[in-house]
């Protein structure tokens, strides 16, 4: 009564036609295409094989070992879903051992069917196709409740499905592994960076104190015994103190510099004309009594964290500043092109300019390519100039020749294309 209902409720898939099996196959290749895990590959799979085929059942099984399991299905009645079977007494098995397609017109008269695990099924026909043919991973199988010959081109659609379902699954372990390296990279860097952070905190502690105390024994000996010293011996007491105030502004660069690759950022929509206009009027006490012509292109907003871009915009044009600080007239330029997907943001000015062999090393932390008597500086703002930018998805680079000036390009990515 029941066999009788579903055969009568069977599909040859009314106006199944070879090209719209190819359509949904096509369909299919894209879906599997972004398919992330093994359970969507299924989901995709046992339902595509109905459709492409006009079926009345699929089943999705993956080999384990000696066994094949039947780990999914889509039929008009249950088949053997969750059941598992030794690969040499099944015809998934068999499709897979033998590599090759199993055609059945009719399951009662062909060997190879196990007849008691079909007898209580709808099933009298049926299309098994292996999953990578090179060295079998599973099987797709499609099931009739009519006797029938598949056309040949049928079974090259289904054999075509299987092919992309062994992409899919090699995809999503490739995926996994991947993921699996991500989430490992993650951990170790935030190990380093908990690591830097107690660093930075004992440089902060342990070299300050000792530091506390030349200072503070150069003051002891200034007030006690400032008389008993010669003139060499009290301007040996400046260099000390002046050297280890300096030493003193490193150690705090260096952590400025720590805490920048740190902190959370923010983007918002920043109009940086804007912005680079505050910059300009904030650098008046380096700027006054001196020539300096500004030329501000039209700039466009750009998406980025709006303190730290400011932060990339003051150490620029400061350094325009300082080191055209020698020349009568500077010029100091700010433009922006538009690149393949990104901004490309230009400060550059008529100074002293820098050889190009070292224009790298430029944004390394401490590194300078003047004398602290020519241009006074610690060598750290391209560092974090750098450091931002590169968090924000682009790119830092610079040109220049000696006393010829010097341009400095940094690049943000687009908005929404971040
Ligand atoms: N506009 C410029 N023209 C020529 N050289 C430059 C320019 N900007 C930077 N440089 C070179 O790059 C070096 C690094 O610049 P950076 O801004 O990191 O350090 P700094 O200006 O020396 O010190 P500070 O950390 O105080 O900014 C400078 O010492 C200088 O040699
Ligand atoms: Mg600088």
């Amino acid at each position: 009564m029941i066999a009788q209902d579903i055969i009568s409720r069977r599909s040859e898939t009314p106006g199944w036609t070879y090209m719209k099996g190819m359509e949904r196959l096509v369909a299919v290749v894209q879906e599997l295409s972004m398919a992330r895990d093994i359970e969507k590959v299924m989901r995709i799979v046992r339902r595509a094989a109905r459709e492409i085929s006009g079926a009345d059942g699929a089943t999705f099984v993956l080999r384990d070992h000696d066994m094949s399991y039947y780990a999914d299905e889509d039929a008009i009645a249950p088949l053997w879903k969750g059941m598992k079977f030794p690969i040499d007494s099944c015809i998934s098995g068999w499709a897979m051992l033998n590599r090759a397609p199993a055609v059945i017109e009719d399951i009662y008269v062909d060997d190879r069917i196990p007849l008691d695990l079909y007898r209580p099924t709808f099933v009298k026909s049926l299309v098994m196709v292996p999953i990578r043919t090179a060295d079998p991973i599973g099987a797709i199988g499609n099931y009739w409740a009519v006797k029938r010959k598949p056309a040949e081109e049928e079974v090259r659609l289904l054999q075509a499905l299987a092919d992309t379902t062994a992409v899919a699954i090699e995809n999503v372990r490739v995926y996994n592994e991947l993921e699996q390296r991500v989430r490992q990279r993650t951990q170790q860097l935030e190990e380093a960076n908990q690591e830097l952070e107690a660093f930075s905190y004992s440089v902060s502690h342990d070299l300050r104190a000792p530091l506390r105390h030349v200072d503070g024994f150069v003051d002891l000996l200034r007030k006690n015994s400032e008389s008993a010293l010669d003139e060499n011996g009290r301007r040996y007491l400046d260099r000390i103190s002046g050297a280890a105030k300096t030493m003193g502004t490193l150690i705090d660069e260096l952590l400025v510099f720590s805490r920048m690759g740190r902190s959370e950022m923010r983007s918002t929509v920043v109009p940086v004309g804007r912005m680079v206009d505050e910059v300009i009027s904030s650098l008046v006490p380096e700027t006054s009594g001196r020539q300096i012509v500004w030329l501000v292109d039209e700039l466009p907003e750009a998406e980025a964290d709006p303190s730290m871009l400011r932060l990339v915009f003051m150490n620029l044009l400061s350094n325009a500043v300082k080191y055209t600080s020698k020349v009568e007239r500077a010029e100091i330029h700010v433009g922006c092109t538009k690149g393949e997907g990104d901004l490309i943001f230009i400060v550059s000015d008529n100074g002293a300019g820098f050889d190009m062999k070292y224009a790298d090393k430029l944004f390394g932390v401490f590194q300078r390519l003047h004398r602290q008597e020519d241009f006074e500086g610690v060598g750290i703002g391209l560092a974090n100039v750098r450091r931002i930018v590169h968090r924000h998805g682009g790119r830092t680079w610079a040109e220049g020749t000696v006393n010829g000036g010097a341009t400095f390009y940094f690049s943000l990515p687009s908005k929404g294309e971040a």
